[in-house]
């Protein structure tokens, strides 16, 4: 059995990360991990029959026995992970002892989230349809070498000088740039400093504790949020998000690139995507409205509506590739079930090549080329064996394990934790 796994959307996010992580978890794991992006991810997992969401805490963290960790590469608003914590509370009891936040992490300033925010909304520049978070402006000073970082808010002298400084940035910017309101110094430091207080319980060393649970052979789960298509490297830039997915634990988390031993990699049966950007398979007919109302494909963080299409074998199998991964899990099978054809895009008419593409990204004048396949009226939904899906949707299966190379060990059949097909245990 492996003991650090990898867990990583392969499209552009909303994969079902969540829901799949929470089966995952019932399964021995001891500990779990998120090492980058920050509260724009949104995790749904349906507890007991109650519909619960995460946004900066590890989505395993509803099972009582597991070490939660936040690692260096999250980006982190104290308030909304306050926020987080207190709803979690109510539910999940006192997170104390059970959640580690690593103090090199990068604070989320209230600044962050007004200049995402405000050049959003500006009409002169590129409308990236971001969460309004803060997440790119706060990478953007943790890439420039002057993020506030959470060990920062214990050194008083440090933390005035250092929101001094980049109040006089931002500050000027609003203003300037923008003619809007300048954020108050003193107001900005003294919420600081008692979120602050409030922090110290969770603030530890995270790279030495992953380290003492390895050597203690203990099962770790690394969670990646988003998706290998929002990859600030490797995605469709500059459509995408502001952290590194594909090879992001290393940095993120503080672990050697050698200790992960398993990779899963996370696709639905069919694509979606939120905010701008290109999208070769994207339907504008009657069956991405199906598909977006049969999937509820609504947002979990902004409740924006979803963009719906066929799935893209293309881009599935260069993310599995340069993902690594291992084995795949297929979540959403059952949202196609009654429609009469199911299609999987397997080539791109276009004048450049597929490797000229992806090198690229540049991928929104593609026409897709579709593999068209039977499609079935007796339900996937809530079944849990292989052997009992009807043969159609068997066939739907195998052809995404032809197309990607990888083998699909776990099929997701609903929104439920045991609404789930295990192949393979890891
Ligand atoms: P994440 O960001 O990857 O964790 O995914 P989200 O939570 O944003 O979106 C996935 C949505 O699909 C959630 O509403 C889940 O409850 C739901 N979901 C997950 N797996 C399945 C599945 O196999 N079938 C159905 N019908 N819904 C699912
Ligand atoms: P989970 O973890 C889907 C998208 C935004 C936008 C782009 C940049 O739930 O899969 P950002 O606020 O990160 O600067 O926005 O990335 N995006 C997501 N889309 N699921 C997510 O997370 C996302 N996190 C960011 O919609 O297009
Ligand atoms: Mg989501």
């Amino acid at each position: 059995m492996y003991k650090n796994i990898s867990l990583l959307g392969l499209q552009w996010g909303d994969e079902g990360k969540g829901k799949v992580v929470d089966n995952l978890a019932e399964n021995n794991l001891d500990a779990a991990v998120r090492y980058q992006g920050g509260h724009n991810a949104g995790h749904t997992l349906i507890v007991d029959g109650k519909k619960v969401v995460f946004h900066l805490l590890p989505s395993a963290i509803c099972h009582p026995n597991i070490q939660c960790f936040i690692g260096r590469g999250v980006v982190v608003s104290l308030d909304a992970l306050f926020s987080e914590i207190d709803d979690a509370a109510e539910v999940l009891g006192n997170l104390e002892g059970r959640l580690t936040i690593s103090s090199a992490c990068s604070l989320i300033q209230p600044y962050h989230i007004k200049l995402d925010q405000l050049r959003e909304q500006s009409n002169n520049l590129t409308k990236i349809g971001t969460t309004g978070r803060g997440i790119g402006t706060s990478y953007e000073d943790r890439v420039g070498r002057r993020s506030i970082r959470i060990a920062d808010l214990y050194d008083e002298s440090k933390l005035k000088e250092k929101i001094t400084q980049a109040l006089d940035f931002y500050n000027s910017i609003f203003t300037h740039s923008f003619g809007a309101n300048e954020i108050n110094i003193n107001e900005l430091f003294d919420q600081n400093l008692q979120q602050a207080e409030k922090l110290k319980p969770y603030v530890g060393n995270v790279i030495e504790e992953i380290r003492n649970l390895q050597n203690q052979d203990k099962k770790i789960l690394f969670e990646g949020a988003q998706g290998a298509l929002l990859d600030i490297s490797l995605g469709t830039y500059p459509f995408v998000t502001s952290s590194n997915l594909i090879g992001g634990i290393t940095s993120g988390a503080g672990v050697s690139p050698s200790d992960v031993d398993y990779t899963i990699g996370i696709t639905k049966a069919y694509t979606t995507r939120v905010g701008e950007g290109p999208f070769p398979t994207e339907l504008f007919d009657e069956v991405g409205t199906y598909l977006a109302e049969t999937g509820g494909e609504v947002g979990a963080t902004t409740g924006r509506p979803r963009r719906c299409g066929w799935l893209d074998g293309l881009l599935l199998e260069n993310m599995t590739r340069l993902s690594g991964v291992n084995g795949l899990c297929l979540t959403k099978i059952d949202v196609l079930d009654g429609l009469e054809k199911v299609k999987i895009c397997t080539s791109y008419k276009s004048s450049k090549s597929f490797e000229e593409l992806i090198e690229t990204m540049d991928i929104e004048d593609v026409q897709p080329q579709y593999l068209e396949l039977e499609g079935w009226s007796e339900p996937t939904a809530g079944i849990t064996q292989f052997d009992d899906l009807n043969d159609n949707a068997k066939a739907f299966v195998e052809k995404v394990e032809e197309i990607s190379g990888v083998p699909v060990i776990m099929i997701s059949t609903g929104p439920k934790r045991e609404d789930t097909i295990i192949r393979q245990q890891i």
